[in-house]
């Protein structure tokens, strides 16, 4: 599988709420939410106006024939409006999903080093994320030194510190 990553642009705005709907874990046997769910202020606000300053993300594309194959993404939220993963407002959290079909093959390991490399070239001090504690994909976190800084229960946030 070849790919190329290219950075996500405002224009992008109605293919990011795939990859919103399908960065939500869904654990094995349940059913999916409806997709309705992004429209959510609380889902919403990872992507509305994509552009503000500090918006950073990248969409992963087939090199053959250009097909979003998945997508990650970055942005900071305020006190007043967090994300689930908020830690600090000048932390961003960041977002990740990959097609079912291109799972498993390392393309997540490479768009969240992307991620990580652009943040710190930016100058962000860390990033963060909120993660379903059943959901496989902490050991992706873990991998590239991602640490739990709080227990929701049933998931947990997790950050990067540069
Ligand atoms: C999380 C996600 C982006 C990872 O992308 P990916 O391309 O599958 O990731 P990689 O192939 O680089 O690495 C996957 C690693 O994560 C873990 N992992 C992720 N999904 C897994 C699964 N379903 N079962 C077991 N391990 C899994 C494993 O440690 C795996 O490494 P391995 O393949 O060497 O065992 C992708 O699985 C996805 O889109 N999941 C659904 C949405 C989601 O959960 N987003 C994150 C919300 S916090």
């Amino acid at each position: 599988m070849e790919y190329i990553f290219r950075t996500i642009k405002p224009s992008d705005a109605p293919l990011l709420q795939e990859f919103l709907y399908l960065a939500i874990y869904v654990p094995e046997g349940e059913q999916p939410p409806a997709r309705e769910i992004v429209e959510r202020p609380e889902l919403s606000r990872y992507l509305e106006n994509w552009g503000q300053p500090g918006d950073i993300g990248f969409i992963a594309e087939l090199r053959k024939n250009s097909q979003p194959i998945g997508a990650a993404w970055f942005r900071q939220f305020s006190k007043e409006k967090p994300g689930y993963g908020f830690v600090a407002e000048n932390i961003p959290e960041l977002s990740i999903a990959v097609l079912p079909e291109y799972r498993r093959q390392g393309l997540g390991r490479d768009l969240l080093t992307r991620l990580i490399h652009q943040a710190r070239l930016e100058g962000f001090p860390g990033l963060s994320l909120s993660v379903s504690k059943q959901n496989p994909a902490i050991r992706l976190y873990e991998r590239l030194d991602f640490k739990p800084v709080r227990d929701l229960g049933d998931t947990q946030v997790m950050q990067r510190v540069f």
